[in-house]
Parts: C-alpha cells; sequence; structure tokens
C-alpha cells in the first residue's frame, strides 16, 4: 500500500548548527518470532518535543517495536539510535534517557506506592531530593498524593496503570514510550496522562506511545504514525491525513431490505445502511434523496472525516472496539528499562 509521508523531511531534521533533533531515528527495524514477521522494515523518527501516536490493530507490530527500542527484545536487523547513540553499542546510556511504561502494567505489590517509585528512580540514576521533589511533582498531576502510602498490590486497575505510567515519566526521559498506558483506564485519568505528556513533549523530550483510542490521538493533535503488519502504512499530522485520505460519508439507514437506488461503485452496503463516501455530502443527499422510497428510510446521518475514517480507507477495516487489546495486570515488575 502506498504511504505518504508528511512528517518533517530528514534535511529539515538538522538544525543550522548541525543540532539533530531527531532524538529517535529507527531504520530498518525486522524482527521474526519464528514464522511470524512481526516487523517488517520499520522507518521511524521522534524528534525533541514531538508527540507520535503509534496506531495499529492487534498484532500490529506495536508492542515489538517499542520493546526493542526499550532494549527488551533484540531486533533481527536494524538500527535504534536514541540522542544519536546506538542503542545496541551504548545501551547502558540509552536506558538511561528512556522512560517506558509496558502494555502490562508491573508494580512491586507489597511495598507502597512511594516505595516502587523510589526504587525505580534510584534505578534511573536520580539522587534522593531530586526523587522527592518529583515524586510530589508527579504524583500531584497524576492524581496519586492521597495513594502514596498505599501498599501497590491493593490499588485498583485504574490506580495501578497511572502508577505503572508514572513511574516511565519519573526520571523526565527524553524519550517516553507508552504502550497502551491509557487502555482501561477512566476518562478522568486519561485526561492527566494526555496532560502530563504533553508537559514532557513541551519540556523537550520526545514521546512515542501507542494507543487505540483514535479519538485520543485527535484531542492530543499529535503525529500519526500506522503499523500494520510490521510495515508503516502512513505517517503524518491528524489533520493533513484526514485531508489526504478521508472523505465525508453520507449514512441512510433503512427499515428492512435496502432499496435499489441505482448507486454507483464508491457506495457501500452493510445490511440496512448505506455508505456513500463523497467530497459535497448536501449535494449527494439532494441528488440520492428523491430516489428513496417513502416510509424506507429511518435515519441519514452525514458523518464527518475523522482519523477512524483514515485507518478504515489505508487498513481496509475498522478500528473499533473488538481489535482492542486485552491488557493484563502482573504483579510482577517486569521493567529493567525506565
Ligand atoms: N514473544 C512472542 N513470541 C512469538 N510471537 C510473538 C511474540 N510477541 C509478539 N508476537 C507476534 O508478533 C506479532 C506482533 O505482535 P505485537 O508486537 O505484540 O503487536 P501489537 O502490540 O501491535 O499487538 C503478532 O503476530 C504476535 O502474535
Ligand atoms: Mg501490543
Amino acid at each position: 500500500m502506498d504511504g505518504v509521508v508528511v512528517g518533517p523531511r530528514q534535511d529539515e531534521t538538522v538544525g543550522a548548527r548541525g543540532h539533530d533533533a531527531r532524538v529517535l531515528q529507527i531504520e530498518g527495524l525486522r524482527k521474526a518470532y519464528g514464522d511470524v514477521v512481526a516487523l517488517d522494515g520499520v522507518d521511524l523518527d521522534v524528534q525533541a518535543g514531538e508527540i507520535v501516536a503509534l496506531l495499529g490493530p492487534n498484532g500490529a507490530g506495536k508492542t515489538t517495536l517499542v520493546s526493542i527500542v526499550a532494549g527488551l527484545r533484540k531486533a533481527d536487523a536494524g538500527v535504534v539510535r536514541v540522542d544519536g547513540l546506538d542503542a545496541l553499542a551504548r545501551s547502558a546510556e540509552v536506558r538511561r534517557r528512556i522512560g517506558l511504561a509496558p502494555q502490562d502494567t508491573g508494580l512491586y505489590p507489597v511495598v507502597t506506592v512511594r516505595q516502587n517509585f523510589l526504587l525505580f528512580g534510584e534505578l534511573a540514576g536520580m539522587s534522593r531530593s531530586e526523587l522527592h521533589t518529583r515524586i510530589d511533582e508527579v504524583a500531584e498531576a497524576l492524581a496519586l498524593t492521597d495513594l502514596l502510602d498505599r501498599q501497590a498490590g491493593q490499588l485498583s486497575g485504574g490506580q495501578k496503570r497511572r502508577v505503572h505510567t508514572a513511574l516511565a515519566l519519573l526520571h523526565s526521559p527524553r524519550l517516553l514510550l507508552l504502550d497502551e498506558a491509557t487502555t482501561g483506564a477512566d476518562v478522568e485519568t486519561r485526561g492527566h496522562l494526555l496532560d502530563l505528556v504533553r508537559q514532557l513533549a513541551t519540556d523537550g523530550s520526545a514521546v512515542l506511545y501507542s494507543t487505540h483510542y483514535l479519538a485520543e490521538v485527535e484531542t492530543l493533535g499529535s503525529n500519526v504514525v500506522i503499523l500494520d503488519r510490521g510495515q508503516v502504512i502512513v505517517r503524518g499530522g491528524v489533520d493533513e491525513l484526514i485531508a489526504a485520505h478521508a472523505k465525508p460519508v453520507v449514512e441512510l439507514h433503512f427499515e428492512g431490505p435496502v432499496p435499489d437506488l441505482g448507486l454507483d461503485g464508491s457506495a457501500t452496503v452493510e445490511g440496512q445502511l448505506v455508505r456513500l463516501a463523497t467530497p459535497d455530502p448536501a449535494a449527494t443527499l439532494v441528488e440520492v434523496l428523491p430516489k428513496v422510497p417513502r416510509d424506507s428510510l429511518q435515519s441519514v446521518e452525514i458523518v464527518r472525516p475523522s482519523l477512524e475514517s483514515v485507518y478504515l480507507a489505508l487498513a481496509g477495516r475498522r478500528y473499533d472496539e473488538a481489535d482492542r487489546e486485552q491488557t493484563t495486570t502482573s504483579e510482577v515488575p517486569s521493567v529493567p528499562a525506565r
């Protein structure tokens, strides 16, 4: 499938003084698990201050990608650089620059939330005083202040997810990797998380985060990379992608069987629903409605194009709830890279 690249061109990422704004550079990344090709030649950059949403259906390779960048899995081929440092050759330095909240949450359950923070902060090389200030800041931002002295294992799922994500942010990493951080989070938690992500980006970090919530990506106004079957099929800003790939759709819902409206090939029929993609919904309605028999039409809707439409146009299927991954909460810490 053809992909358009509407992100910054390579030569624009190097500033006048030769300073490279790319925090993350991925080139030709490949990874197979036996016969299953999870990543099939992925190129991807994330610049300082940029938030990139990594979208793709279940099994697209998002977790594999994020895990390789964080040094938790080994690629078969390709290069990963963080701040220009080769992630394999300089793994210790690279890991210190990365904050990772993996898809499966892992906290030390028998100690308090604060002790979890202290432990991870020390592992990330933070000083005690720096750590205390930052714990207060992050806890405040994620509404965790009242939970700091609770045992981590006793928190609710949403609370655990907040702590889990807070751990990744604690040392203000150069590169923040969030793998489905907002999955299962309530609206308020999601709001807090996104605010914090925005703040980190404003302060100059690069953020790569996978999510299944397209509306969230639209709100954030982040750039988007759609991964499908281990390949990047498109990259760009939300508005650019919508303008390039999606049209408004007129939806006609019928009672009973869809009547013959003499529609052309651009119309699709799904059960009792007819969808007409059109640049001019009003003109299309005026044209079609006179052909509709009385009493058979149940409702008419004009659907504005969204990221969902882009996804539908490019991946050929809906990005719906069924695609969402089951995210588990384990009691076993699984996170050497923070
Ligand atoms: N540890 C593993 N062993 C074998 N196959 C795996 C493993 N992890 C992922 N896969 C496979 O690789 C593909 C990509 O998976 P993953 O990176 O988890 O995708 P996503 O996070 O986008 O759902 C899938 O087909 C998945 O089944
Ligand atoms: Mg995943």
